[in-house]
């Protein structure tokens, strides 16, 4: 049996994009969040559990907590709906497991492990996905579970601004300017990796509209031979610019450390996009990549030999 390999590490974000007022009044709340997750993915990992597990752990924390947008708390589409879409990888194995348009189910990380699991599938959406939710007994949750204070007063903002404002407010726009995502990528102690991300899109987005957070290779990527990323931002800039699979290639064909690759897809490669972007990125060694492009990316980090970290602005 080979020596296990003990170095172990968590990376979690909270969502990349612009400053709001709502975010400074509730820093120590994005703070606390961020950390519970941390340490609910670190003590999977403590105790020898797997990456996996670690990663679907920290998300739930995020997908359960009402200030974060996915699960409970997510943004509303121009109906007034939550749809919710999320991803997980296995770096191991490279199998991944993937929900989108999701209503009613609490923690949406959960399912798309349970179709990485134990289905023939990779991908389910819409009422598919739950009616699969339904038969494994997953938990579900009325509508109004979802739905916060928060993100009703930013749809009913939304829905007045465009019937009192003489300039038309484009659907483009208002997705650029509201966006929130969470994630987490994970080394296990036999140096195993994980990716995984939730979200509920962007608010006022059309209904049906998915984003990257469920797209393997834009928004959820994992690889044991090259690094973990979760990516978080403008959903159709890091579908366009295939984030998380162009950091990774850099890692495998450029031999770039994972905060250069990071740095290189976000700043250089993708330097003319005028959207928000950002990454968190792991590899087997242990090393911690992060970069945005955005005023915020809330994120912390719980790895061996590190100190715990958390920050949200730059
Ligand atoms: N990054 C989340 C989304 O655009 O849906």
């Amino acid at each position: 049996m080979p020596a296990k390999q003990k170095r172990i590490a968590i990376v979690v974000h909270g969502g990349a994009g612009e400053d709001s007022e709502f975010l400074r009044k509730h820093k120590k709340e994005y703070e606390k969040g961020i950390e519970k997750a941390m340490n609910a993915g670190y003590n999977v990992l403590a105790k020898n559990g797997s990456a996996v597990d670690a990663v679907e752990q920290a998300v739930i924390e995020l997908e359960n907590s009402p200030i974060f947008n996915a699960g409970r708390g997510s943004a509303l589409n121009a109906l007034g709906q939550v749809e919710m879409d999320a991803a997980i990888m296995d770096g191991k194995t490279m199998n991944s497991g993937a929900v989108a348009l999701l209503q009613n189910v609490k923690n949406p990380i959960s399912l798309a492990k349970a179709i990485m699991l134990n289905t023939k599938y990779r991908f389910l959406g819409a009422h598919g996905a739950l009616d699969y939710a339904k038969r494994i007994h997953t938990s579900l949750e009325p509508d109004s579970y979802f739905i916060t204070e928060y993100q009703y007063d930013e749809y009913a903002k939304k829905v007045k601004e465009e019937f009192l404002d003489t300039k038309e407010i484009a659907l483009d726009e208002i997705n650029q300017r509201y966006h929130g995502t969470v994630g987490a990528v994970a080394l296990d102690e036999d140096g195993n990796l994980a990716a995984s991300t939730s979200t509920g899109g962007t608010p006022n987005a059309k209904e049906g509209r998915i984003g990257d957070s469920c797209v393997i290779g834009a928004g959820c990527y994992a690889n044991n031979d090259r690094c973990a990323i979760s990516g978080t931002g403008d959903g159709e800039f890091l579908i366009k610019s295939v984030l998380a699979h162009s950091i990774s290639a850099c890692i495998a064909y450029k031999k770039m450390s994972v905060q250069e690759a990071c740095d290189y897809v976000i700043f250089k490669e993708n330097k003319k996009i005028d959207g928000d972007i950002g990454a968190i990125c792991l590899d087997k060694a242990g090393n911690i990549g992060i970069a945005f492009n955005s005023e915020r990316m809330i994120r912390g980090y719980k790895a061996t030999g590190k100190r715990p970290f958390i920050k949200i602005y730059k």
